[in-house]
């Protein structure tokens, strides 16, 4: 079904550097895609290590396969780098881009502003991953969040803005985080509200087109709070996509709610 009438939601899994084989791979993907039937009102998309892509790309198609990175140059020399056709050669049709794993190794917003402009053109759409590190008193986050929109988006194309997927990942609520706390959806509904404001601020009415949406540590369990109160259009789940009953569980879940 198109998305013409029913604002489909969005449930994506970043599996990371995991699992270490592909053959546990398509075990994870083969499971998932089973018990997935006639999603009416979810999209549902999973982001492997790149390598697998084409080989999980031939199991099933209910699911969208994304990849975590993408270089943005189109070919060359480039040692090390993969493209977005490349990418889009072996079947990905999403790509994340900016995740804090990957700001953390030295990615800049710079880079990411010329990585999202590469995957769109490569007909990718890119998951903009944006989220301080840190909620300081003086509420300085937001201008953290501000700064992110606005450098990695910068120049971007505003009719591919409904392309865009921007999930908002505080950081320190991700599972990968020492220390972690749990966000609310009352703290992802509040930077929601702020990345719209900010969005049509900067970028006119075409801002409204791009989803947003939530992730760090989301499960099981809270899945339902945060689609219902976090003001998202969808989730981005890490450690919970590599259990195909939880993940199944948060999509079952936002195919439910999604009336
Ligand atoms: P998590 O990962 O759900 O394990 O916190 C989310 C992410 O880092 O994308």
């Amino acid at each position: 079904m198109s998305e013409g009438k029913i604002m489909k939601k969005i449930i994506i899994g970043n599996w990371k550097m995991n699992p270490r084989t592909l053959k546990e791979a398509e075990k994870l993907f083969s499971a998932v895609a089973k018990s997935i039937s006639a999603l009416k009102k979810t999209e549902v998309v999973i982001c492997p290590p790149t390598l697998y892509i084409e080989k999980l790309n031939k199991i099933s198609k209910k699911i969208m396969l994304g990849a975590q990175d993408a270089f943005y140059g189109d070919v060359g020399a480039f040692t090390g780098e993969v493209s977005g056709e490349m990418l889009y050669n072996v079947g990905a049709r999403y790509v994340i881009l900016g995740h804090s794993e990957r700001r953390e190794l030295g990615e800049n917003n710079n880079d990411i502003n010329k990585k999202i402009k590469a995957s769109l053109a490569a007909g990718l759409r890119p998951i903009l991953c944006v989220g301080e590190s840190v909620r300081d008193p003086d509420h300085g986050y937001f201008n953290f969040v501000k700064t992110q929109l606005e450098e990695c988006l910068a120049g971007v194309n505003q009719k591919l803005f409904s392309k865009i997927i921007i999930a908002y990942e505080p950081v320190w609520a991700i599972s990968s985080t020492p220390n972690r706390k749990d966000a609310t959806p009352a703290d992802s509904e509040e930077m929601v509200i702020f990345i719209r404001k900010i969005l049509s601020l900067k970028f006119g009415k075409e801002a409204a087109t791009v989803k947003i949406i939530y992730g760090g540590s989301v499960n099981e369990k809270d899945a339902k709070d945060f689609l219902q109160n976090g003001g998202v259009d969808g989730l981005l789940a890490g450690r919970a996509s590599l259990d195909a009953k939880k993940f199944m569980e948060i999509i079952k879940i936002c195919e439910a709610l999604n009336k």
